[in-house]
């Protein structure tokens, strides 16, 4: 009989391990059951140099009254391989909610026209900008593969309740897949930042001429526009996919629910009544320029450009969650309170080599916050201060400085004993689940130590007449 040697063992241990994280992962605190499902968008084609701006409306999507508890996801290939974002730019992707009326046919191709207003309703985040800017449930970019997205428990976001759902309406989501194919291209910085020059545009998906000096940004890599590519350059056509992941747990009243909330830098506190869009005068931008420094005569201090605005929260509740979206360039982001104090910082995680999740040159991930549940509450009046930095080495256009918090409005059932705002920066959730694997990791090595002298015990004994 062959004897489990010490490499052997420690194997076992992690195979172990390995199966019951999962299982530990699928346990709520009070015995909850996490229920997780993948999905797949519909398939979309790219070309290199080509943009696809997509509309899937009624997405693959859990149903019922339930809690969302993370939404994880990204572009794969026909054979499921994760696609490196210096093939496929993941530009940025929003799932959005809606209710639609009965059999109305909502579709990608009447999204530009007005969809029958009585057709669709969309249940938009709690805010705050105006209109319909920003007013998604759930969206990053090319940090995608590397965020933590997880809503900690108790909390959740209420989705699917049947007493808020319009009679004659259902509860759908719409998933929109900004990429840009850069395969190809003379320039993939100029591509990614949607340098109007490198597109060829000048006005935009409406026909509407682009506002003087716009460089670049949005307006100048919608559908179907094509970058610059390299000469001579031919390459295939490819069919990719938006493979997300969806955890939830069925809703019942123990869980508190969340808000989202979703607040940019550049969001000059103005609301125009009535004006809609993003004229400059009219609260946020959703994108910016950063000038390069050796411009502007600014190198003194260290090349970084500092947005800052700062914010009122329309109600008063405890921070939950808190993430910021950047594109290349970004150097960090952070939310302070109304005296000063760091509310969150979220720093930038870049790739360093070539495989999908650590393209180097990419923002890759995006560190995130999870203060003690009960210990940071935000005033409802508070001003908040969102600040985003980026490098002005060089100048970037259409770079972006979101912050996206959750807040509860209703403390944790059990209150933290330590009241004063705790401020806990991390990568990645470290709660009951962390110490419930940490332990189960201790216990398995200790098994699998107490086995291995077990069997080199046993091996002294089956060697000894030998040796002796
Ligand atoms: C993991 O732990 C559970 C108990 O929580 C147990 O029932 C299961 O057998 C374990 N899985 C493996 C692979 O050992
Ligand atoms: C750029 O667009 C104009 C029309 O707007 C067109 O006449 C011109 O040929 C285009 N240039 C290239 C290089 O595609
Ligand atoms: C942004 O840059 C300013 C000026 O250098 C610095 O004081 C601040 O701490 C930076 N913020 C973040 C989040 O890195």
């Amino acid at each position: 009989m062959v004897l489990c040697s010490q490499s052997c063992l420690l194997l076992l241990a992690v195979v172990v391990l390995a199966f019951n994280i999962s299982s530990l992962q699928a346990a709520w605190g009070n015995g909850k059951e996490i229920k997780s499902a993948t999905f797949l968008s519909p398939m979309f084609v790219s070309g290199p140099g080509s943009v696809g701006n997509r509309f899937f409306y009624n997405i693959d999507f859990p149903r019922g009254h339930i809690a969302l508890k993370s939404f994880n996801a990204e572009v794969i290939d026909e054979e499921g391989n994760p696609v490196p974002l210096h093939e496929i730019y993941l530009h940025h992707w929003l799932v959005v909610r809606y209710y639609q009326r009965g059999n109305a046919k909502i579709t990608e191709a009447n999204h530009k026209q007005k969809f029958r207003e009585s057709d669709i309703l969309w249940v938009w985040n709690a805010g705050i900008c105006q209109d319909t800017d920003l007013r998604q449930y759930f969206g990053l970019g090319s940090e995608t593969r590397r965020t933590v997205t997880h809503v900690p428990d108790p909390y959740g976001l209420e989705i699917g309740n049947p007493a808020e759902i319009p009679a004659g309406y259902q509860e759908r989501w719409l998933l929109n897949v900004h990429s840009i194919d850069t395969r190809g291209v003379e320039d993939k910085q100029g591509c990614t930042e949607c340098r109007c020059d490198l597109y060829n545009i000048t006005v935009d998906e409406y026909g509407r001429a682009l506002r003087p000096g716009y460089e670049g940004g949005i307006s100048c890599c919608y559908d179907k526009t094509q970058c610059k590519l390299r000469q001579g350059v031919q390459g295939a056509r490819r069919s990719l996919y938006m493979r997300y992941t969806v955890k939830w747990v069925v809703w019942d009243s123990s869980i508190i629910p969340v808000k989202i909330f979703i607040l940019d830098a550049t969001d000059n506190g103005k609301r125009i009544d009535g004006s809609t869009g993003k004229g400059l005068e009219n609260g946020c931008q959703v994108e910016y320029d950063v000038q390069s420094c050796s411009a502007t005569g600014q190198a003194v201090d260290g090349c970084i450009d500092v947005k800052r605005t700062s914010l009122t929260m329309p109600i008063s509740g405890y921070l939950i969650y808190g993430v910021a979206h950047q594109h290349a360039g970004g150097l960090g982001s952070a939310l302070y309170r109304e005296d000063g104090r760091v509310l969150c910082t979220s720093l930038p995680i870049y790739g360093e080599g070539k495989e999908a999740a650590n393209e180097a040159g990419y923002i890759v991930g995006m560190s995130t916050c999870y203060p003690e549940p009960g210990s940071v509450k935000i005033a409802g009046g508070e001003k908040l201060v969102v600040e985003s930095n980026y490098s002005s080495h060089q100048k970037r256009t259409g770079v972006m400085g979101f912050f996206y918090i959750l807040v509860a409005e209703q403390p944790p059932k059990h209150m933290p004993f330590l009241l004063a705002p705790v401020h806990i920066q991390e990568n990645l959730k470290l709660s009951t689940d962390t110490w419930l694997i940490a332990a189960f990791l201790g216990l398995a090595i200790t098994i699998a130590v107490a086995a291995h002298l077990w069997v080199s015990r046993k091996r002294e004994d089956l060697y000894e007449p030998i040796m002796g």
